[in-house]
């Protein structure tokens, strides 16, 4: 392992019933409240007008970003943080999904920044400081309920990146109740997923010679998610299977699996860069991309990749070669992935290889990248053709 310090400072919140927990996390001196969410989900199933009474309860004012989008813009971000200044907001509400927070978390950084926004998501510039913000979450995927870490993307440069600074960066607090989860309709719920499996696949593919324990957490976490989605996909409504998966995702990226060594996470570097070109989800660009990404390496350590066939997919190893192992578990992989409704290839998605060029450039754009295996140009060429 690599040393490492480990803080988190997001207060979790989770279970049935607990919005009623968010009067007591907003911060006495509040003033102001900017709410922010998406394309109105919030609206349709009710949690809008919880959100709003217990805000009312406790005398705030508030303003109010609506619309904001899946992969969310960097002109959704210089809104509200424009509303923030001019509004005098004191405190930041997301409500919705990882866009809704990634642009949450961005606009209360941004709203106490004088430049432009963008500045921050490219690193060019550090936040001084930032409004304070929770979240309350309604979809299971991409653990930024518990992260530091946000995605943004500007259409006017075809640019999609992460960033983040902790601590602030991270939400004050974010309540979590599967029951926000149930709405959340099938192909949603699929790439949910899709996303927090990645996300300890990611962070398997390491270069550390001694993390056991995690690995047996990634591995303990990756087939609770294979024996639990299929049943959810069958009882959309079951607050037990949504309960799991939700848990499941906030785990997948807070922190908790990725400590002592740092994990790949190329096929996010890759698949950001596609969906900064093809508005697509996030995970449906990450399940076409992540197996051949796997086929693409696994001749660096095959057997680590034998390892996930054999504890993850229960591959038999008996009589086979390492390699022979390796790919069983990766065809396995994508047979699950299939199984549930997931992408397989970039043209599922009609998209072929005219943009390459431009994907490969904008993946490039921070250097080579991969701490598994570092790829570089040609490897990002090759790994869009394999997905073809
Ligand atoms: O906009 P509304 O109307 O709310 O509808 C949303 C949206 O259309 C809908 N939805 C959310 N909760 C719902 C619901 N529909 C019904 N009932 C509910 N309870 O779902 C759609 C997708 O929402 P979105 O927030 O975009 O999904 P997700 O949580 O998967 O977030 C994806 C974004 O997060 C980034 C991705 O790149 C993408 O931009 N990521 C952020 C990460 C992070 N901050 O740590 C890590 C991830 O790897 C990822 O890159
Ligand atoms: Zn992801």
């Amino acid at each position: 392992m690599e040393a490492f310090t480990f803080h988190n400072p997001t207060r979790l919140i989770f279970g049935k019933d607990q919005l009623q927990k968010l009067p007591e996390e907003i911060p006495e001196t509040t003033e102001k409240v900017l709410v922010v969410y998406g394309g109105g989900s919030i609206k349709k199933n009710g949690l809008y007008d919880k959100v709003m009474a217990q805000l009312k309860n406790i005398g705030v004012e508030t303003v109010e970003l609506p619309g904001v989008e899946p992969n969310p813009k960097l002109s959704t971000v210089r809104k509200g943080a424009e509303i923030c200044k001019k509004e005098k907001v004191d405190f930041v509400l997301a409500v919705g999904g990882g866009s809704v927070i990634d642009c949450t978390k961005t606009i209360s950084a941004a709203a106490r920044y004088d430049g432009d926004a963008w500045d921050l998501v490219t690193k060019k510039a550090t936040p001084d400081g930032a409004l304070p913000f929770g979240t309350v979450l309604t979809l299971a995927a991409t653990g930024s309920e518990m992260n530091g870490g946000a995605v943004i993307t500007n259409w006017e440069t075809n640019e999609k990146y992460g960033w983040g600074y902790p601590p602030y960066t991270y939400p004050k607090f974010s309540i979590l109740d599967p029951v926000h989860t149930i709405t959340v309709p099938r192909d949603q719920t699929v790439y949910g997923i899709v996303d927090m499996m990645t996300h300890i696949l990611e962070q398997y593919f390491h270069a550390s010679t001694n993390a056991p324990v995690q690995d047996e957490m990634c591995e303990g976490v990756l087939r609770t998610v294979i024996e639990t989605a299929p049943k959810l996909l069958d009882d959309l409504e079951s607050y037990e299977h949504r309960e799991t998966i939700l848990y499941a995702g906030t785990i997948a990226l807070n922190g908790m699996l990725q400590m002592g060594y740092k994990g790949d996470w190329a096929s996010h570097n890759i698949e950001h860069a596609v969906s900064a070109v093809y508005d697509i989800p996030h995970a449906g660009g990450l399940a076409i991309l992540f197996p051949n990404w796997m086929k693409y390496n696994l001749d660096k350590e095959p057997t680590r990749f034998k390892q996930l066939a054999v504890k993850v997919f229960d591959v038999d190893p008996s009589g086979k070669s390492d390699k022979e192992v390796a790919l069983e578990g990766i065809e396995a992989l994508r047979n699950f992935w299939s199984s549930i409704g997931a992408p397989e290839t970039l043209s599922d998605y009609e998209i072929d290889d005219s943009q390459f060029n431009v994907i490969v450039d904008r993946a490039m754009k921070r250097g080579a990248f991969g701490n598994f295996n570092e790829l570089h140009e040609e490897d990002v060429e090759e790994i869009l053709t394999m997905s073809k």
